[in-house]
């Protein structure tokens, strides 16, 4: 993608908040990318770059394999942000003194600004930081000076104007620093001089050309599940190419209660090229008997695949196929080798691009999810598509636990319609990451009436999160669990208790297959 939008490089040592970085830079409208910090830099020669930071890190520069950057990185002219290990780094490169230390000292400190000029300016003094610091610096490299200490440390940030590298010993990015973004937006703006063009409209316009630059005049195929990727992706496709495109829409027959209706009707309505194919049947055949979570997520990402090929056959000779991948899932890192990838196979469309021999487009795979969010609302696409929860690719299978029928597909289905239209109409729906119902493999005893009961088990999950990595249970009021748990009891036949969870994530996930 040849676009020369101003350029911030985050290289990353590994610490938990380098994602919140990138997210405070893009909030001000500009471009930034997280790159491992052993990156080769030199593929970055052509671009538009203004600056570096240099996140945090949990090593120490004394550790014997702790990551370094050449002392030639800091012959550069692009000026430098350091946070924390990052401060650290460059300071010992630059040729500070820095002290070993045993402890670490971890959590919220109180900074005294003695000159704020031009990093700190804005910021009140004394200003609440969220400190991290293993090592300390004794005395700051030469050109130096210091804008703010502690009562523990003096020299809780740095400033070098001549070279234009800054650092500081907090973290600016995380909610716990007050005025964090204020130390932000001075580092771009008025150390970088970046202008914050970077908005959605701008991304709009330069990724409808690129995308009608590349496709030109042939067929692109789309694999949508109705969620705000796939859909934006849509949305983006029909507004450069129009009917080049074709949205496939399968049916697996595990989704929700009339979703595979709804999103037609959606689709139809944004006036997209799409074609559903209903294959439910091939898919349930597949599954019947299946316990096996890791078996049921092979079998429908197979019959998918299957399924898909035959689907974009019948559409005749595309050479594009789109996908709505998104920055999370394509950020090299240090930081983020989050269990999820492991632990579950995560089967979206993996293996359709080898297997089909066409050319990815990816338009969405500079953006996180709330600017995804923004782009939809801006291309004017059905607020409920924009605000869907996520839902996996195996759908309602990994919801019921043991083998899958149509009758426990029918009972989830209407257990889920109840929790989420409850969720929607007490506005706690849009509070929350993701929620839904699953069906346990557990029958109790219960009593309707004079009978004694003997039936099914509903559980409910509803989980606050920020990207899904790891998530808190969500304090739903009571009163509104009460009425989903009594409306459930009372209106899904075969179902006698509701339970809801309240396991965070880790050690849970927040599926429970
Ligand atoms: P877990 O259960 O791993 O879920 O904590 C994290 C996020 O990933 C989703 N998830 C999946 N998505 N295929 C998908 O496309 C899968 O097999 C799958 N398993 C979990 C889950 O819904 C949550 O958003």
């Amino acid at each position: 993608m040849a676009r020369q939008h101003e350029l911030i490089l985050i290289l990353d040592f590994g610490s938990q908040y380098t994602q919140l970085i990138a997210r405070r830079v893009r909030e001000q409208n500009v471009y930034c990318e997280i790159v491992p910090y052993n990156t080769d830099l030199s593929k970055y020669a052509d671009a538009n770059l203004k600056g570096y930071i240099l996140s945090g890190g949990p090593s120490s520069v004394f550790d014997d394999d702790s990551p370094m950057l050449p002392d030639s990185f800091f012959e550069t002219k692009t000026p430098i942000l350091g946070i924390c290990y990052g401060l650290q780094l460059m300071a010992l490169k630059m040729g500070g003194k820095l002290v070993a230390s045993e402890n670490r000292e971890y959590g919220p400190a109180v900074i005294n600004i003695s000159d704020e000029d031009i990093l700190l300016k804005g910021v009140s003094s004394p200003n609440n930081v969220w400190m991290s610091h293993g090592d300390s610096l004794d005395a700051p490299p030469n050109g130096f000076r210091t804008l703010a200490s502690t009562a523990d440390i003096p020299f809780a940030a740095l400033a070098n104007d001549d070279r234009k590298f800054y650092g500081v010993q907090f973290h600016p990015e995380v909610n716990h620093t007050d005025n964090g973004a204020k130390i932000i937006k001075n580092f771009l703006f008025d150390i970088c001089h970046v202008s914050g063009d970077w908005t959605t409209e701008s991304f709009i316009e330069s990724t409808v050309q690129m995308l009608k630059e590349t496709i030109g005049d042939e067929k692109v195929i789309l694999g949508i599940s109705g969620g705000v990727d796939s859909t934006v992706t849509a949305g983006l496709l029909q507004k450069a190419v129009g009917d080049k495109m074709t949205a496939i829409f399968v049916n697996n027959g595990l989704l929700r209660k009339n979703e595979y209706e709804e999103v037609i009707d959606s689709y139809k309505s944004m006036g997209i090229n799409l074609k559903p194919v209903d294959a439910s049947e091939q898919f349930l055949t597949k599954l019947a008997g299946v316990v096996d979570p890791e078996k049921k997520r092979k079998i429908i990402g197979n019959t998918f695949i299957e399924v898909f090929e035959e689907a974009a056959k019948s559409v005749g000779d595309a050479t594009f196929l789109a996908q709505g991948t998104l920055y999370p899932d394509v950020i090299e890192s240090v930081s983020f080798k989050g269990p999820s990838a492991t632990i579950k196979s995560h089967h979206n469309v993996g293996g359709l691009p080898e297997e089909m021999n066409l050319k990815i487009v990816e338009p969405l795979r500079e953006l996180f999810k709330d600017e995804v969010r923004a782009l939809g609302k801006m291309l004017e696409i059905d607020p409920l598509l924009i605000g869907r929860h996520p839902f996996p690719g195996p759908g309602l299978a990994v919801r019921i636990l043991g083998d899958i029928t149509v009758d426990k597909l029918n009972v989830l289905r209407d257990a889920d319609a109840i929790y989420m239209s409850e969720l929607k109409s007490t506005g706690q729906y849009d509070k929350i990451w993701q929620a839904f119902a699953i069906l346990l493999p557990v029958q109790s005893v219960g009593v309707m009436g004079d009978e004694r009961t003997y039936e099914n088990t509903i559980a409910l999950r509803a989980v606050t999160s920020t990207d899904g990595m790891t998530a808190d249970w969500a304090r739903i009021p009571d009163d509104i669990l009460a009425r989903i748990s009594n409306r459930i009891i009372n209106e899904v036949k075969g179902v006698n208790r509701v339970c809801y969870d309240i396991s965070t994530k880790p050690p849970a996930t927040i599926e429970w297959e």
